[in-house]
This record gives structure tokens, sequence and C-alpha cells, in this order.
């Protein structure tokens, strides 16, 4: 049987300051204290990660980054280096997410090279992947996580890839409301998965962490969590608040 620990990351996105961080993850500490057999992350914005990983130290919370540039340091005005978010007490960084790639130029080359610079300073990447609703409309789903996949991770090899998290999250539903049913997310999981196992090797694919993001909320996670092959949650909105967040946390109960 593949024990693959459920992963229940929050992705506060462009949401509090630092002070306003550190009391959410404050409320946050005790409601997840009793979580067993369940990983929690929290990603605040850069300005409040120092705070919050001081805040989180020693709890059963790790911290997370929104986004790295794959340079080790240079001239790259207001980009943050990946040895900075380890500094500042970061374990994991979501890469490729579908506001970046949509809003902010993330290509799935600039991907690849954020996912290398992160694996060679000891950070997990939480590798971000989507379809957008015309996309899903036309068929080609597959295809374009496919593509997203293949050019994401070219050049990796096995090694590389040891703390690699993948997040699975349709662009039409992330921030709308609209959650993929568990049959549709259990679909695409699997496929992933599959897909991994040609590129990376079976023993890899079938201990890769497959997240679900969009929309995700506590009256529908035990539904998502009970699909074979999604292995946790990338929450942005039901995860600004400490109270909703602690009951994703706690799906199980
Ligand atoms: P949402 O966002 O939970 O607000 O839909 C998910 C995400 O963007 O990671």
């Amino acid at each position: 049987m593949i024990n693959r620990l459920p992963l229940i990351a929050g992705n506060w996105k462009m949401h509090k300051t630092g002070d306003e961080a550190v009391a959410a993850a404050k409320q946050l500490k005790p409601l997840v204290a009793g979580a067993k057999d369940v990983e929690v992350m929290i990603a605040p914005p850069f300005t409040a990660l120092y705070q919050v990983s001081t805040e989180i130290k020693g709890s059963a919370i790790g911290l997370g980054a929104q986004n790295v540039h794959w340079e080790p340091h240079g001239a790259y005005t207001g980009e943050i280096a990946p040895n900075m978010l380890l500094a500042a007490g970061c374990m994991y960084v979501i890469i490729g997410h579908s506001e970046r790639r949509q809003f902010f130029g993330d290509t799935d080359q600039t991907i690849n090279r954020k996912i290398r610079a992160a694996i060679s300073v000891g950070l997990a990447p939480i590798f971000c992947i989507g379809e957008t609703e015309a996309e899903r409309d036309s068929g080609k789903t597959f295809y374009v996580l496919d593509k997203q996949i293949r050019n994401g991770l070219e050049g990796f090899v096995l090694q590389d890839l040891q703390a690699l998290v993948i997040a699975y999250e349709p662009v039409w539903a992330i921030g709308t409301g609209k959650t993929a049913t568990k049959e549709q997310a259990q679909e695409v999981h699997a496929h992933v998965r599959r897909r991994l196992a040609e590129m990376v090797g079976q023993g890899f694919a079938d201990q890769l962490r497959i997240l679900y993001g969009g929309s995700v909320k506590p009256s529908n996670i035990k539904e998502l969590m009970a699909m074979p092959d999604v292995d946790g949650a990338l929450v942005g909105g039901a995860s600004l608040d400490p109270v909703t967040f602690s009951q994703l946390v706690l799906y199980k109960k």
C-alpha cells in the first residue's frame, strides 16, 4: 500500500501584512496542533515570511513562499532568490501558479528554471499546472497539462525531483466558486501520475504528491480527499481564515 502523507497548503496570495499574518498563524497553531497524518503549510506574502517563520517555529505548520526567481543573486530589481526564502524559514515554494502565468509572464521555460533553482537550495517546489475553461471545453485538457509537465520538468532526473509536489489547479476553478468534481479531479490526477511514471519512473510516480486546487472549502474537501490520487489541497480563499483553514486540515474529522 502506497502511503503518501496528505499536504494541505494555504496560499495567502496578496493578503495580510506581517502583523496580520503572524496573528493568523498564531490563531492557527492550536487549531491544527492535533492534526495527525497530515502536513500543513502556509504561504504568506514575502514581506511576512520571516515574521511568520518565527511564530510557527516548533509547531506542526510549515512555511512556503508563493514565487521565486531563478538566479541566486544579481541585478534583478524586485525579485527574491531561493536562498533568501530558505533563510526566511521556507521549506516550500509555489511555482507556476496560474495567476503568475496569466498576469506576470511566467512561462513553462521560466517555471522550469525556477523549479531547478528551488531544488538547488533544497526548497520543495509545488509545481502548479492547469487548463483554462476554453481548453477544457475544446477537449485539450490532457494536451495542455502534458505540455506544462513536459516543459516544466524538462532536463530533470529522478534525483532532482525527490521533493517535488504537483498541484493541479484548473484555472476555471480558482477563486470562482466552481470546483472540479471529485471525478474530474481524480481523472486528471491519475493521468498526471501516469505521465510522471512514464517520464521519471513508476516508483517515483507512486510516491509523488498531487494536490488539487480551485475553490476547495470545508464542504467539498472530504470527497476530494477520498479520491485515490488526490494527495492534498492547495487552498486560496478558504485558507485566509484560520478557523476555516483548520477545518480543511482536519478534513478527516
Ligand atoms: P482558491 O485558490 O482556493 O481561492 O480557488 C486556489 C489557488 O489559487 O491556489
